[in-house]
């Protein structure tokens, strides 16, 4: 181990992500970019993102940098520019290409991606390393999201490891084993790195140029968002194929549950509410749940219990089996709200809820921030089903907002909601485990009959859900433990 002195105490940390909450967000690793390096900067640390510049993103606020931006993409090399913003302490820079970027959608079209999503994401991941020569200003740690970043740790280990970046750890965080960024092995040119890359325990996986596998075999650390999904990822199924490989490196990988951002999520001050309420004022709930009923199409009737999702609408999120469960849940006494955008049939369905069930099930397709906040205030129950989860921020949102969640026992799920004990009255949730339509229906038949038949122990549980945090700073304490430990290793 290196003497105590060589650990710079003010850690340089650049982030490096395709998507950051305000400024592009498909899902939750938009949240987590968003308020990771915040949490970060707030300990005392120089924390530095790199996002791409797309069309979505609004310029209003950014400033352009005078520099142009060369970044080798195989044997051509594409120009293009930086724009930088600095918030709370954060300097987030985007990376303008129009060709890449500015395009409608971050990935592709609906239940579809670009064909060119390596190319993009290769110069996202080295124009961000671009940035630091350009910049002079050389991290002590790269922290890389998902596979769109996931080859930069690559870099490091070859291109870069005679400059002044090759003294940086990398830690590469899996926020989802399931896109993993493989493309065809005739794109491995535009890596630019040399075929020896592309072998079993590197690059390549089952014939094609995996993204994601580079990073997790190139970075310092791996760490996921939580701890059961990191051990899942170490095994058949959610491994996805490089379990293996997760298992060969598992001394090297952390679970850390993410954080909510009290900023943004917070029902005593939420600007998309109609009312604000503590757990002291949970009377106050019963206006957000008849202002959603109403924006929403459903009955306003108070003691009616409302199961809401918020979601992609994707087969990781269970929304097929939710579907098919439908028609015999909505027998029970209960009203359902789903907000989600995804997959083109799922989307169909969702649609043609208002008129399957007029008053008693509500649909809307699309994206809005305002209404999620809404359905987390104004739903007694918040259904996530899903397959699998790596960390998950919907729970988490829902019980600050005193929602109880029903959830399926699978990763962060299992870390963040106690599930439901008769006896006690114990809890913060209702948890379960087979994904099938008539499981589904037992466990919303469970929380509807606590509802209507224990009203004190839901009231206790909402209670209990709203005073349960999931802070950032906790989070960003165990992401520096990390840090330390990959500078060390990397310079030791
Ligand atoms: P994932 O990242 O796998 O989609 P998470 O639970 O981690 O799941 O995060 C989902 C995030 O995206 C939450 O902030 C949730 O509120 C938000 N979200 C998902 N779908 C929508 C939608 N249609 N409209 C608004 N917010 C959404
Ligand atoms: C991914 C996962 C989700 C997690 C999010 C942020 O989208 O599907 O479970 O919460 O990343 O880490």
């Amino acid at each position: 181990m290196p003497p105590a002195d060589s650990m710079p105490s003010r850690l340089k940390v650049l982030h490096i992500a395709s998507e950051g909450f305000p400024f592009v967000k498909t899902g939750g690793l938009a949240d987590v970019v968003g308020a990771l390096p915040a949490a970060l900067a707030q300990a005392g640390h120089d924390i530095r993102v790199v996002l791409p510049l797309y069309g979505c993103v609004d310029r209003d606020g950014l400033e352009r940098m005078a520099h142009a931006l060369g970044v080798p993409l195989g044997s051509r090399e594409e120009w293009g520019a930086s724009w930088r913003r600095v918030d709370g302490g954060v300097t987030t820079y985007f990376l303008e290409h129009d060709v890449f970027f500015n395009r409608p959608w971050p990935y592709g079209p609906p239940g579809g991606s670009y064909s060119d999503n390596l190319e993009r994401f290769v110069f996202l991941s080295r124009g961000a390393l671009q940035l630091c020569h350009a910049t002079a200003w050389f991290p002590d740690i790269i922290h890389v999201h998902d596979w769109h970043a996931a080859i930069a740790p690559v870099f490091l280990n070859t291109v870069e490891r005679a400059t002044p970046l090759g003294r940086a750890g990398s830690v590469l965080t899996i926020h989802n084993m399931d896109f993993q960024g493989n493309f065809p092995a005739d794109q491995m040119p535009h890596t630019g790195l040399g075929w020896e890359h592309f072998t079993f325990l590197d690059m390549e996986l089952n014939g094609r140029v995996s993204l994601l596998k580079g990073g997790i075999a190139h970075s310092t650390l791996l760490t996921t968002v939580s701890p059961t999904y990191a051990w899942e990822i170490q095994n058949e199924p959610l491994g996805r194929g490089l379990e293996g490989m997760v298992r060969e490196r598992r001394d090297l990988l952390t679970g850390i549950l993410n954080g909510i951002d009290y900023s943004i999520w917070n029902p005593e001050t939420d600007v998309h509410l109609p009312v604000r309420y503590s757990a002291d004022t949970l009377a106050s709930r019963s206006a957000c749940k008849e202002t959603l009923q109403r924006r929403v199409g459903l009955d306003p009737k108070p003691g009616t219990p409302l199961v809401g999702m918020v979601t992609r609408l994707s087969w990781q999120k269970g929304i097929d089996v939710v579907l098919k469960a439908l028609p015999r849940i909505l027998e029970l006494d209960m009203q359902m709200v789903i907000l989600g955008a995804g997959d083109p049939d799922a989307e169909g369905e969702v649609h043609h809820l208002h008129t399957a069930w007029p008053g008693k099930a509500a649909g809307i397709v699309g994206y809005s921030e305002e209404l999620a906040h809404q359905i987390y205030a104004g739903s007694d129950f918040f259904l996530m089903p899903s397959r699998f989860e790596p960390g998950g921020l919907g729970q988490l949102y829902a019980l600050r907002y005193g929602s109880l969640p029903i959830v399926r026992a699978t990763g962060g799920l299992v870390d963040t909601v106690t599930s439901y004990d008769e006896a006690s009255g114990h809890g913060t949730g209702f948890s379960f485990n087979d994904l099938s339509p008539e499981a589904l229906f037992d466990v919303v038949g469970w929380a509807l009959w606590a509802y209507y038949d224990r009203p004190t122990h839901i009231e206790a549980m909402r209670r209990a859900a709203m005073s349960t945090r999931f802070t950032w700073e906790t989070a960003a304490n165990r992401y520096l433990d990390v840090y330390r430990r990959a500078l060390r290793l990397r310079r030791g």
